[in-house]
């Protein structure tokens, strides 16, 4: 069995969750009725400073001459929705690509913009992705005092040599002042992003860098196995044989991350996600429990009700039909119950909760053997992954879809 303590796409929703883009009708549907309202936004700003070979988000270099009109389109989608929905969000989610991208004074007409348009009295958390890379002191300071919450921080590695192969704009020196930058401006929920299963990482430099992070005390670790996506330049060195992955050697990496993580105090409440007590993602929880959201800007994916539908992905396209008072949407479908139950299934089970054991009903056999190889056990009602099974719970998910 292959680990699966892999990326998770949900966590940042630029992907349809179990459903490629491609497989959702070109068509545009009807908006669906819903009585309550939408909690969560996402957010995509597609621009990178630089385009990293590992990353399959959709995202494109960074061209100044398209990111007022970007910023103009976003609002104006925004304007959009809120015509079909009544939209009071619990969380914000700004993600990309790299949204610390834009300049400070972008990133306040889009944040103003979003204050100005919305009902925040129920916001809980305002998450913007950053790359340490594209945060300064002004910027960190401005998104504090605009109500941004919560920075999630794309450290990846705090070995240079490392965040070379990843090819990435920073240092880890640079990562370092970044992360103390954004605390001086105030920020008390700080998430950090780590990659491990790199080509030519060691177990030692795995644990270097987590005690690392653990000294700089984020108040969210995010760990993802690296995944050889398909249509970036790793994936073509890995199908060459020049980067090859171990699924043993992934799994000592991700129990490393267990072991020395619980140990520091982190609870262990998704496969890939760790929290201080109270800092889990308000946002991602959403997300894995499958309540509806609305998702703003080019490759973005939205779901209400019964009702799936994702925006075009190339961002000019994006603009200009939006800026035109055209529909972005690329692709609708219709869920039915049972995709949405293996969502659930497949989603919950990777968090600390697991799945209601009413849910799995079906799957006796399974379940009993899952126990059997000690990959699971019973927990107030629900069945929930032990240590050696969240080492590959995609594998256990997969029986059960
Ligand atoms: C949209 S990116 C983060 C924001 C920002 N652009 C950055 O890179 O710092 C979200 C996170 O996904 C993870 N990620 C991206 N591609 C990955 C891959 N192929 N395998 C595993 N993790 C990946 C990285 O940890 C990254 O920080
Ligand atoms: S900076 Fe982030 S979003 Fe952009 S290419 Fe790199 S990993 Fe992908």
């Amino acid at each position: 069995m292959s680990s699966s303590a892999n990326h998770n796409s949900s966590t940042v929703a630029p992907k349809a969750f179990g459903v490629p883009a491609a497989e959702l009708h070109a068509n545009a549907g009807d908006t669906p009725a819903t009585t309550s309202p939408i909690r969560h936004i996402y957010v995509h700003i597609p621009f990178c400073a630089r385009i990293c070979p590992y990353c399959a988000f959709y995202k494109d270099l960074l061209d100044r001459s398209q990111t007022w009109r970007f910023c103009e389109a976003i609002l104006c989608e925004l304007d959009g929705q809120r015509t079909c929905f009544e939209i009071s969000p619990k969380t914000v989610y700004f993600g990309g690509g790299t949204p610390t991208a834009l300049t400070t004074s972008q990133l306040e007409f889009l944040v103003e913009g979003f204050c100005e348009r919305l009902d925040l009295s129920s916001l809980e958390e305002w998450t913007m992705e950053a790359n340490p890379g594209s945060v300064s002191a002004r910027k960190a300071t401005l998104l504090r005092r605009l109500g941004v919450t919560r920075i999630s921080l794309g450290v990846q590695s705090w070995e240079d040599n490392l965040l070379k192969v990843l090819g990435r704009e920073h240092s880890a020196q640079q990562a370092e002042q970044s992360f103390y930058l954004l605390r001086r401006a105030g920020f008390t929920n700080i998430n950090v992003d780590l990659m491990f299963g790199l080509p030519g990482q060691t177990t030692e430099q795995w644990e270097l860098t987590l005690e690392k992070t653990i000294a700089l005390q984020p108040d969210h670790i995010s760990a993802y196995c690296l995944t050889y996506e398909e249509d970036t330049e790793f994936f073509l060195r890995h199908v060459r044989g020049e980067f090859r992955q171990d699924a043993d050697t992934d799994a000592e990496f991700f129990e490393m991350a267990m072991a020395i993580l619980e140990h520091a105090g982190y609870e262990h409440y998704e496969t890939s996600n760790y929290a201080r007590p109270g800092f889990s993602s308000v946002h991602n929880h959403a997300y894995w429990f499958g309540k509806d959201y609305v998702g703003i800007g080019p490759s973005a994916v939205s779901t209400v009700g019964m009702r799936r539908w994702q925006n075009v992905c190339d961002y000019r396209t994006y603009i200009d039909r939006v800026l035109c008072g055209q529909s972005p949407r690329a692709a609708t479908e219709n869920l039915t119950d049972e995709m949405k139950r293996m969502e659930r299934i497949a989603l919950s089970l990777r968090t600390r909760d697991g799945v209601s054991a009413s849910e799995l009903k079906r799957f006796a056999q399974e379940t009993n053997e899952f126990i059997a190889l000690g990959l699971l056990r019973k927990s107030n009602g629900n069945f929930v992954l032990t240590q050696k099974g969240k080492a590959v719970a995609d594998s256990v998910a997969e029986a059960f879809l």
